[in-house]
C-alpha cells in the first residue's frame, strides 16, 4: 500500500462497510480496515432482518461486534440502516397499520438507544424513491403514509439527539428526477423541522453505464440549503474479467467520486461498500459484474486505490 493510509490524508470521513464475521475471522482483513479507514459501516448487522429476524428475539452480536471494535480501534460508525423495505422481517410486513405505526417506533427507538453515543450518523431511511422521483410503493408507505418518513426522522433524533441522521439512496449522483425528489423533500422536512441533518449518496456505479452527469452540482445544491452529504456506500462494478483498461476507468471513476466530495464543503464522509474483491456483494447480485473495491481478492491494492493516495 501506499506509504500513508487512506484515512491520513483527507479530512472527510473515510470508511467500508464492514461483516462481522470477516473481521471476527480474518486478520489480515481487519488489518487493512484499521490500518486504512477511519469510519465503518455494518453491511447487515444492524438491519431490521438481523436484530429481530423474529418478533421479541433480539440478536446484537454482530452489530455490537463492530461497534466494540470501532471504539477500540478510534473509528466513528454510520447507523446502517433503520428503515428500509429489504431485508425487512415478514413479520412486520405483515403487521396491520395501526399496529406497524408503534412496532416501527419501538424499533428505531430501541436500536438507536441501544448504541446512543457511539453512531456518528445514522441512515434512518434508505432507498424511499423510484427512480422517476415518486415514492417507493412500500408496506411503510401503503400502510402509514408518505408522513411516515417525517415520523422516523423525529423518532430517532429522540433516542439519540447527537447522531447525524440521513435520508440513504442509490442514483442520486448526479442531477437526475430521483435526486430532484431527494433535494425536495429534504428541503420541505427541514422547513418543517424535521430533524434532517444529511444525504447519503450510494455511489454503486458501474463502468458500463458512465459518470453520472453533474454530479459536484449535485452535492453543491444539498450544501447551498445547509444539508451535509456523504458518499456511503461507494463501489465501481467491472464486466469480468478485469484487466488494465477497465481498472484504469474504473480509477477514474473512483476519483471523480473522491474529488467531487473533497471539491464540494459539506460532503463529509467517503465510504466504500467492503474494500476487498474477496467480500463484496456485487458478484452476487449483479451477474457478469464484479471486481468493485480498492483493493483485490489478495488485499493488493488496485488502480484504483492509487487513484485516490497516489
Ligand atoms: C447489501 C449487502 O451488501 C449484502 O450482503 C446483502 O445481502 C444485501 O444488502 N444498498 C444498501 C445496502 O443500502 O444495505 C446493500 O447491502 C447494498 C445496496
Amino acid at each position: 500500500a501506499a506509504s500513508v493510509p487512506l484515512k491520513n490524508i483527507t479530512n472527510r470521513y473515510v470508511g467500508s462497510a464492514v461483516a462481522a464475521t470477516y473481521l471476527a475471522s480474518e486478520s489480515d482483513y481487519r488489518a487493512v480496515l484499521t490500518r486504512e479507514f477511519d469510519n465503518v459501516t455494518p453491511e447487515n448487522e444492524m438491519k431490521w432482518g438481523t436484530v429481530e429476524a423474529v418478533r421479541g428475539q433480539y440478536d446484537w452480536s454482530g452489530a455490537d461486534a463492530i461497534v466494540r471494535y470501532a471504539q477500540r480501534t478510534h473509528k466513528t460508525v454510520r447507523g446502517h440502516t433503520l428503515v428500509w423495505h429489504s431485508q425487512l422481517p415478514d413479520w412486520v410486513a405483515a403487521l396491520p397499520a395501526d399496529e406497524l405505526r408503534g412496532v416501527l417506533r419501538d424499533h428505531i427507538t430501541t436500536e438507536v438507544k441501544r448504541y446512543k453515543g457511539k453512531i456518528r450518523a445514522w441512515d434512518v431511511v434508505n432507498e424511499i424513491f423510484n427512480e422517476d422521483g415518486t415514492r417507493r410503493d412500500t408496506v411503510f408507505r401503503q400502510k402509514l403514509g408518505d408522513g411516515f418518513v417525517a415520523d422516523v426522522f423525529r423518532w430517532a433524533h429522540a433516542a439519540d439527539p447527537g447522531a447525524k441522521l440521513y435520508l440513504n439512496d442509490y442514483n442520486i449522483e448526479g442531477v437526475n428526477p430521483k435526486s430532484d425528489a431527494v433535494y425536495d423533500l429534504v428541503k420541505t422536512l427541514r422547513r418543517q423541522g424535521v430533524p434532517i441533518d444529511g444525504v447519503g449518496i450510494q455511489g454503486h456505479l458501474s463502468i458500463q453505464y458512465g459518470f453520472p452527469g453533474e454530479y459536484r452540482a449535485n452535492l453543491a445544491r444539498f450544501a447551498r440549503i445547509g444539508v451535509e452529504t456523504a458518499v456511503t456506500e461507494a463501489d465501481v462494478r467491472i464486466p469480468t474479467p478485469p484487466d488494465p483498461a477497465k481498472l484504469a476507468t474504473q480509477a477514474s471513476y473512483f476519483g471523480q467520486l473522491w474529488d467531487g466530495c473533497h471539491a464540494v464543503s459539506r460532503c463529509v464522509e467517503f465510504t466504500t461498500w467492503g474494500f476487498t474483491d474477496r467480500h463484496s456483494w456485487v458478484p452476487d447480485v449483479f451477474p457478469g459484474e464484479g471486481a468493485a473495491c480498492l483493493f483485490d481478492e489478495n488485499l493488493h491494492p488496485k488502480p484504483a486505490y492509487y487513484r485516490l493516495n497516489p
